[in-house]
């Protein structure tokens, strides 16, 4: 069997309610958590997926247990700095930025040579963000050119340190919180705004981190070496998978969607704004608090008048992984949309940012692009006739998935889109899910 799919059918009308898998930053972030904890932890509704997956093999490689229940997993944390590792470990992030930046700060205490390595893509990505704050701390890092494979010592003599973190990048930020965590004394981070997930979890579990909230900056205290005890988690459904519904149901025909269960943490919810801005109405419905995290459903329409948006680059970072879904509702909006500074784009599983314009591209959409800023040119009469071919796209998940969505709502002759294994990464479920919905692919 080839790994690609076919399309050559738009989606049917639907009215479904579906549910999407677990947060892929919650899970690793649990996953890491636990490890150092203190005792038998259980996370509920963990993704399984190969990033996650990789997420469990490394901390298994530090010595930490891991068991697979039915309905969780059980993590045996070993404490801060109680690793057990064997000469020569090797740490496999596979695919996933996130694991890769994370672990080398959940390491950064460990007395013995590690080495960091990944796949093709994850080979291509900055490490320079993380290598320069780890090296303030005491870690002696070597790589080439700052990208993996890595190979570094930490040390049990880690000293706090102060740091601007300017990307917005939570991947940067839970680097040092996790350092932190390993040194003693009181490490200081101003943090561009980003995901918060690591600093909620901490703080429900009582850890010592103060965060003071900014408008474009948060301030972040860590105080470090504080022992916490194992934790229960239960993982809400992740807004990055689900966006690919969200997007699929307004730009279909006379459909409507609830999604159940999904983290709104405000970090995350750029995409519902940005859309929301472009006349999407999606709401936010059965709201709840869950560990500091909020969580709630998802009520999506079709809407036939969407219109293009100035966007608000400090919206960038709350939708980071949506923009490649959000262009696509530019392209079926009238008017010309304007996104800037997205810079951080090309730094992602692919050049995301190239691939989205070459994609618009194909489709016979206008796009221009001066340095990191875009315009598209929105037709909401767009109607495609011919063959289309998405493919080398370095096997990035999200944009195979973005891919599938343009075929099922934008229409054409046929489409044929490559690198379907890529779903394993961050979303294994989804082509099930679309089936369920009526969408036929081949
Ligand atoms: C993630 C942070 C984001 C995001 C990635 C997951 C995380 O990356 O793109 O998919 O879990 O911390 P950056 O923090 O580098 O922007």
């Amino acid at each position: 069997m080839k790994n690609q799919v076919t399309i050559n059918k738009l989606i049917k009308p639907f009215k479904k309610v579906i549910k999407v898998s677990g947060d892929k930053s919650l899970s690793i972030r649990c996953i890491l958590l636990s490890s150092i904890a203190l005792g038998k932890s259980k996370i509920f509704n963990l993704l399984e997926s190969e990033d996650v997956i990789n997420a469990i093999r490394a901390v298994e490689r530090l010595g930490v247990k891991c068991l697979r229940k039915k309905k969780y997993i059980e993590i045996y944390g070993v404490g801060i700095n109680g690793f057990k590792i064997k000469k020569n470990t090797v740490l496999d992030a596979g695919n996933s930025g996130t694991l890769a930046r994370c672990i080398l700060g959940l390491s950064s205490s460990i007395n013995a040579k590690v080495k960091l390595i990944g796949d093709k893509s994850l080979s291509k990505r900055d490490f320079n963000r993380v290598i320069k704050p780890l090296k303030l701390f005491g870690v002696n890092i070597k790589s080439k050119n700052g990208m993996l494979p890595i190979e570094f010592v930490g040390s049990s003599l880690l000293r706090p340190i102060e740091f601007t973190e300017n990307k917005g990048s939570a991947q940067i930020k839970t680097c040092i919180i996790l350092s932190a965590i390993n040194t003693p004394g009181i490490t200081k981070i101003k943090a561009r705004k980003s995901r918060n997930h690591t600093e909620l979890i901490l703080k429900s579990l009582n850890y010592p981190i103060k965060v003071k909230k900014g408008k474009q900056y948060d301030l972040i205290d860590v105080k470090g070496k504080n022992q916490f005890k194992s934790f229960n988690y239960s993982i809400p459904g992740d807004i990055s998978s689900a966006s690919f519904f969200i997007v699929l149901t307004l730009l279909s025909e006379n459909s409507e969607l609830l999604i159940k269960n999904i983290n709104i943490n405000p970090s995350r919810i750029g995409i519902i704004k940005i859309l929301n801005q472009m006349n999407a109405k999606i709401k936010i419905v059965n709201k709840k608090n869950y560990k500091g995290e909020k969580i709630g459903d998802l009520k999506i329409k079709s809407v036939k008048n969407l219109r293009s948006i100035n966007c608000d680059e400090h919206l960038n970072s709350s939708a980071i992984d949506e923009f490649i879904l959000i262009f696509l509702v530019a392209c079926k909006s009238s008017g010309i949309s304007t996104f800037k500074k997205l810079s951080e784009l090309n730094k992602k599983e692919s050049p995301r940012l190239d691939i989205a314009i070459r994609f618009m591209k194909m489709i016979g959409i206008k796009v221009l692009r001066k340095n990191d800023d875009i315009k598209i040119f929105g037709n909401p009469k767009i109607n495609l006739n011919q063959t289309y071919h998405s493919k080398n796209f370095l096997k990035d998940h999200r944009i195979f998935m973005m891919s599938v969505i343009a075929a099922l709502t934008f229409g054409g002759e046929k489409w044929i889109i490559e690198d379907k294994d890529s779903i394993k990464t961050s979303f294994p479920n989804f082509l099930n899910i679309l089936k369920k919905l009526g969408a036929k692919i081949n």
